[in-house]
């Protein structure tokens, strides 16, 4: 599909994120040159940036297999030693929202992640018995948004832990056009930067973006798609000039009109706008932060004269 062929297979081809290909690349070529498999990598950042991705590009660059599942998707101890059992040796399994095993799961993982076996109790009563099952050595490549999320004794498994950053401009922009490349579409650098500029720092988000402003681009019958229609596309899309969306702005509004502009508890801004709390604080809120939208306190969370100002509001100070 089109979705996977957007995907870069290697670490050369991946855009951004320096400092962790520069640390990955060293420790999956010290791996390979000891012929053991990469020590286990937790991936933890905002979603849309990419982790998955590198997950499978880990598996490529070790010449090994890639295997996918979640957190979620594991319900019993018995799913886990399923998949572990059939791995190949130096395998990497994936799992995404890793901090949402079961807990029973998580138990027998974490001797897998240690020493490579299983200890799994069959049978319940007085015939319960205890089992011991040796796996094939194994690299877990777990994906997280906050690695707070992790209890200590799963996050102590991991040798490698690295935290994926919202990408710059700049390497948006060089994202941007190479979707458009393989989309067999040009776009102006002018058009490439706007989208970038207005993707929320997610590469994700860019590449969707940039599927809709194509539909308008073709059907405008141009050959190159321009700034003024990028402008246009994103201005349907209902996406502001600072690459905030409706529910950004219900979330910033929701605190400026409903609480003065805070300081608001997270559960009570949930409430009031209609979102998940865990939503609003893993998906919502970071890009907020970052760009100094919204400020956490002690005692909840602050709208900066930052953001009223790019509402064109004044705040009032009583
Ligand atoms: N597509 C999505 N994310 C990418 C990245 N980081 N590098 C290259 N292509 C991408």
């Amino acid at each position: 599909s089109i979705e996977l062929s957007l995907r870069p297979v290697s670490l050369n081809q991946y855009i951004g994120q320096d400092k962790v290909k520069e640390n990955l690349s060293i420790f999956i070529q010290a791996a390979k040159m000891r012929n053991e498999p990469l020590d286990h990598v937790l991936l933890y950042g905002p979603p849309g940036l990419g982790k998955t991705t590198l997950a499978a590009i880990i598996a490529n660059e070790m010449g090994v297999n890639f295997r996918s599942t979640s957190g979620p998707a594991i319900e019993r101890a018995g799913d886990l030693a399923a998949i572990l059992s059939s791995l190949e040796p130096g395998d990497v399994l994936f799992i995404d929202e890793v901090h949402r095993l079961p807990r029973t799961v998580e138990e027998v993982l974490y001797s897998a992640m240690e020493d490579f076996f299983l200890d799994i109790v069959i049978g319940t009563g007085p015939s319960a018995r205890s089992v011991k099952i040796d796996l094939p050595p194994f690299t877990l490549v777990g994906a997280t948004t906050r690695a707070g999320l992790l209890t200590a004794p799963l996050r102590d498994r991991f040798g490698v832990l690295s935290r994926l950053e919202f990408y710059e401009v700049k390497d948006l922009c060089a994202i941007v056009e190479r979707t458009a490349e393989i989309f067999h579409t040009t776009i102006t650098k002018e058009g490439a930067i706007e989208v970038a500029r207005r993707s929320r720092g997610t590469p994700r988000i860019a590449n969707r973006l940039l599927k809709r402003i194509r539909d308008i681009s073709q059907v405008k019958g141009e050959e190159e798609i321009s700034l003024e229609t990028t402008d246009q596309a994103l201005d349907m899309l209902q996406v502001d000039d600072a690459g905030l969306d409706h529910i950004d702005h219900k979330l910033l509004k929701g605190i400026i009109d409903g609480f003065q502009g805070g300081p608001v508890g997270l559960d009570t801004i949930a409430a009031t706008i209609g979102e998940e709390p865990q939503t609003i604080e893993d998906v919502y809120e970071p890009y907020l932060l970052q760009i100094g939208f919204i400020q956490r306190t002690p005692r909840g969370r602050i709208i900066t004269a930052k953001a009223y100002q790019h509402f064109g509001i004044t705040k009032h100070e009583e």
